[in-house]
């Protein structure tokens, strides 16, 4: 049975990637984006659908999952992201970046999961994949306090992931949080794998995960990081 896999931020870095290799690989792949009208790459690869989705808009959350009322959704992976301000650019006087950090990456994420459950609902996979980063671990925060936003959204995701996967327990939905490595992209030029091989060995990842996984975190390759 062919799968449906939906990606936030698909339209480049990590995201593109999944889209990529997850439509060669036959899947169904809804991709989402702020700007698929503009989305050179998406539209070459022509996923499986295209979807317009700000991650801040509600009214595009909602407009998504009514879309998507009939389908199933195997994987629903929150991908999209941002680094936010660094901790000297930061004004205290102006919380709004930091607002946006926790929008984005933290609330956005719980919204998609509760706007699509029926949708995961229906599937036998039912899972949900936090793109979260080692940047959010609490345990390995053993530097001078930078990366203040993006850190914190990240930590707060991984709160958010695990009070939803108890929640959702019973349900058997699967909900983890998911390092996907030092990746290349605009947000790290200076990553050190590509994202060819980091979306290679999620899905490996992915592919191996089952109902006890749940309220995990882990990175791409499978491993436990500590939270
Ligand atoms: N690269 C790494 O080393 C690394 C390490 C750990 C974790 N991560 C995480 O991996 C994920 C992907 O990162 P990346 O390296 O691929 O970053 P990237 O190349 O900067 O891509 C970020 C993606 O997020 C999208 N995005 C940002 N704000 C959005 C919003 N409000 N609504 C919808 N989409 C939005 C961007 O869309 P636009 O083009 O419209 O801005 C873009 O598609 C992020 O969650 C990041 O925190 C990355």
């Amino acid at each position: 049975m062919t799968k449906t896999v939906l990606i936030t931020g698909g339209n480049r870095g990590i995201g593109l990637e999944m889209v990529r290799q997850y439509s060669a690989l036959g899947y169904r792949v809804i991709a989402c984006c702020r700007n698929p009208q503009s989305a050179k790459e998406l539209l070459q690869i022509a996923p499986y659908a295209l979807l317009e989705l700000d991650v801040m808009k509600l009214e595009h959350i909602e407009r998504i999952a009514d879309q998507l009322k009939h389908e199933t959704i195997d994987i629903l992976i929150n991908n999209a992201g941002i680094t936010g301000p660094p901790n000297e650019e930061f004004n205290w006087k102006n919380p709004a970046p930091w607002l946006e950090g926790l929008h984005v990456m933290t609330l956005a994420p719980y919204i998609m999961a509760q706007a699509l459950q029926l949708q995961l609902e229906k599937s036998s996979s039912k899972l949900v994949v936090n793109i979260s980063s080692v940047y959010g671990s609490i345990a390995l925060n053993q530097g001078k306090g930078d990366y203040l936003i993006y850190r914190s959204s990240k930590a707060a995701l991984n709160a958010t992931t695990k009070c939803l996967a108890n929640h959702w327990k019973e349900k058997g939905i699967v909900v983890l949080a998911l390092h996907p490595g030092f990746v290349k992209t605009e947000m790290n030029p200076y990553g050190k794998i590509s994202v060819s091989t980091s979306v290679k060995e999620i899905r490996k990842t992915l592919s191996l995960v089952t109902k006890k996984d749940t309220g995990t975190f882990i990175d791409y390759l499978g491993n436990p990081i500590p939270w």
